[in-house]
């Protein structure tokens, strides 16, 4: 994506040097724009945890090349399987709802086994991680080019009126590694000149509404305006939201999905007033081997002083400042379950399905 005038990945290779993965740091924006050069696999492991880099697509990708980086490194040692293995268990443990990581980090696996020569296990793990970020821009694109037609439809239904869409948390470019899953029909509808108008929610605690998507659309001159958290009910009820679409970072074989803590109330808020409710997801953000989300999807709690203090811009510096008394305790659940019978259907890249396992299945029957 653009960002002043030039084109960007959320990660990549620095060009002279690919044992340097280069990745945006997001905790500095919207305010700044810094690119991190990360060189090891224990700074790739702090960039996930601390959320440097996050976002389910990301997080998957920045696992391939943590992979390929845990390769270099176990390389160095006397006993590679062992260091990889144990490697491929911490990265696996640094965000558990997001499924797309174990997904990266068991494809680097699968790739490797046939290698015979530790320099074939890097050559390959290193083509695998720019694969897994290759097709993730593939299939955000292709979600644009199926998810664009819902857009298209509500805006003829409106005559040409503005589409309202409401989105939770970023799962734009910066959440992928570019496009995004539920940006990417709006930039593509926005494109075709199709008269968009996108409601953003803050997210709290860590605000990746009001920080990133926000920034992301301004930057690509989409039309937005940044809601509190709690705003969405009211809107449905006054008609100013004609769609919702969110991502996923986990959605079962039978369509319940995990996404960004406050998305159920979403669903809810939608189901009341007949507002379609649609997911925008890539293939490895299914889990296929579960069915019950809110028993098997684990629920990431994050430390509470996500929810005590809060980040901004003071004095041209940025700070974070205690908005809460300091001794009352917090809880920080990450993510909740929306159960697929709030959800009208998911936006993927091989189409949109409906939120029940036979429709999905449809689509991708080689996980039947
Ligand atoms: O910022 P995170 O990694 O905690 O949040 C995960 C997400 O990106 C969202 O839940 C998003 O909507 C999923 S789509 C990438």
């Amino acid at each position: 994506m653009n960002v002043d005038g030039k084109n960007y990945r959320t990660i990549w290779f620095k060009s002279d040097d690919s044992d340097v993965v280069c990745v945006i740091d997001q905790l500095l924006l919207p305010h700044q724009f810094v690119v991190e050069e990360i060189n090891s696999f224990t700074k790739m492991v702090a960039a996930i945890k601390d959320m440097k880099v996050r976002g389910a697509g990301l997080i998957g990708a920045a696992a391939g090349y943590g992979m390929y980086l845990a390769a270099v490194k176990a390389s160095k040692t006397k006993d590679f399987e062992k260091e990889f293995i144990n490697m491929a268990y911490i990265l696996k443990n640094t965000r558990p709802t997001a499924v797309n990581l174990a997904w990266a980090v068991d494809r680097q696996f699968k790739d490797i086994s046939s290698a015979e020569t530790i320099d074939e296990k890097l050559k390959i793990a290193c083509k695998t991680a720019i694969n897994i970020a290759d097709e993730d821009v593939a299939c955000c694109r292709q979600i644009g080019l199926n998810g664009v037609k819902l857009i298209e439809e509500i805006s003829r239904n409106k005559n040409g009126e503005t589409v309202n869409i409401l989105t939770h948390c970023n799962a734009g470019w910066l959440a992928f590694v570019d496009y995004g899953s539920a940006t990417s029909p709006i930039y593509e509808a926005f494109h075709r000149g199709i008269k968009v108008h996108v409601w953003v929610d803050e997210t709290r605690p860590r605000n990746q509404g009001a920080n990133l998507t926000a920034w992301e659309l301004l930057n690509h001159g989409v039309p937005h305006t940044i809601i509190v958290d709690n705003t969405a009910g009211h809107l449905m009820q006054h008609g100013l939201i004609d769609l919702v679409i969110t991502g996923a970072d986990r959605v079962t074989n039978s369509g319940d999905a995990a996404n960004k803590i406050g998305t159920y109330l979403k669903a809810l808020a939608a189901k009341d007033n007949n507002v379609p409710f649609y997911i925008a997801l890539p293939s490895s953000t299914f889990d296929w081997a579960i069915s019950d989300g809110l028993k098997e999807i684990p629920i990431e709690q994050r430390n509470a002083d996500e929810i005590k203090y809060i980040q901004g811009l003071s004095n041209g510096e940025i700070t974070k400042v205690l908005i809460t008394p300091l001794n009352s305790p917090a809880r920080n659940f990450g993510f909740d379950v929306t159960p697929s019978r709030l959800i009208t259907g998911f936006i993927t890249e091989r189409g949109i399905c409906k939120s029940d396992r036979s429709s999905i299945l449809k689509l991708y029957p080689e996980n039947k």
